[in-house]
């Protein structure tokens, strides 16, 4: 069976661009691959973060993973820093990546202009863990948001030149991008981000999606209700497009065009169905993280699981690499 790695970081509650840009992706991919989905820990704290918030933000992804379907008889659901191998495995790739791929990195230019005070070397190699993270299992596929393909095809790039260097070992894997894989902020300009204040979060409670939701940015152009809109650049139809039905995704298209309909109805109608959508998540996300002993049992099963297989490729690569050692046996 072909095998799926991906992860999110535990850097803040999880919001609807993780769901539609990951998770939602990623119920459907367990029944045709063996999935491991990892809670990247080493790559949160990259970036500034409070020590005693950590271990919350992890709890947080797990039963978020949970809450939105992920099925722990099916799937691998592990933390990164318990495997050891994905920092043993970085470094290694650390010694056949040219600098100047990692810092041609989209990402990296960005980080380091935002924390240029202090840019650690953690940000330049980020990229680096991410490729240990997926070739470490041997991932042949790795579904993601929009935002990551530049980190995908690098990860490509390292396991050709591995290959290339040490003799075939690890597949390439390729990137899965499916619909919701760029998801717009609140603010109609960025990123939905959980470092940005844009987000509508998974355990949203009706009240505050609506009132986020009314607030937010749509098309620029339209000032007043008699003003016509162009739904094509409005951040609000982007998301009816994930939730909506079809005869409601129609109705604020013509509505908007025409200035029938101003953006709170249009709104009232996106916000009733985020509500719908994510009541079950938020309401099992409720209870999950009140059983703690539940969420490790999962943890420990799934970490136990990935270190098998880590330390199967970890021989392997030992051996490529000529460490060895025969005398010490
Ligand atoms: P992160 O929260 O950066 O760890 O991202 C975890 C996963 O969610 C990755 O696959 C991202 O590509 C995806 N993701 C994060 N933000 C968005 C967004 N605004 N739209 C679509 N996908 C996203
Ligand atoms: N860099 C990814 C993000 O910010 C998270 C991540 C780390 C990841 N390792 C991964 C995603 C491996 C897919 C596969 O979203």
């Amino acid at each position: 069976m072909k095998r799926i790695f991906s992860g999110i970081q535990p850097s803040g509650r999880l919001h609807i661009g993780n769901y539609f840009g990951a998770i939602k992706n990623w119920l459907q991919l367990q029944n045709e691959y063996q999935c491991i989905w990892g809670i990247v820990d080493y790559h949160a704290i990259t970036v500034p973060y409070k020590t005693d918030e950590l271990e919350e933000r992890v709890i947080d992804c797990t039963a978020s993973y949970l809450a939105a379907g992920l099925d722990p008889e099916k799937s691998i659901l592990m933390i990164q820093s318990k495997v050891k191998a994905h920092t043993e495995l970085t470094w290694i790739l650390n010694t056949i990546s040219p600098i100047s791929w990692l810092e041609r990195v989209p990402t990296y230019k960005d980080k380091s202009k935002q924390f240029s005070s202090n840019l650690n070397m953690g940000l330049l190699d980020y990229p680096v863990l991410m490729a240990a993270d997926v070739i470490l299992y041997k991932a042949n596929a790795v579904p993601v948001g929009e935002d990551q393909l530049p980190h995908l095809e690098l990860c490509r790039e390292i396991v050709r030149r591995f290959n290339h260097i040490f003799g075939k070992t690890f597949p390439e894997p390729k990137a899965i991008i499916k619909k919701g894989a760029f998801v717009k902020g609140l603010d109609g300009k960025n990123k939905m981000s959980k470092s940005l204040n844009n987000c509508i979060y998974l355990d949203e409670n009706p009240d505050d999606i609506w009132e986020k939701l009314s607030t937010a940015v749509t098309d620029p152009q339209r000032v007043r209700k008699t003003d016509a809109g162009n739904p094509e650049i409005c951040n609000i139809f982007s998301l009816h497009k994930l939730l909506s039905s079809k005869s409601q995704i129609e109705y604020c298209k013509v509505g908007c065009q025409t200035a029938d309909i101003g953006c709170l109805e249009c709104k009232k109608i996106l916000s009733e169905n985020i509500i719908q959508e994510l009541s079950p998540i938020r309401a099992r996300l409720i209870e999950l993280k009140k059983n703690k002993k539940y969420l490790k049992e999962i943890l420990m099963n799934g970490i136990e699981k990935s270190r098998k297989i880590a330390e199967q490729t970890m021989t392997e690569v030992y051996d490529k690499i000529g460490i060895k050692y025969k005398f010490l046996k």
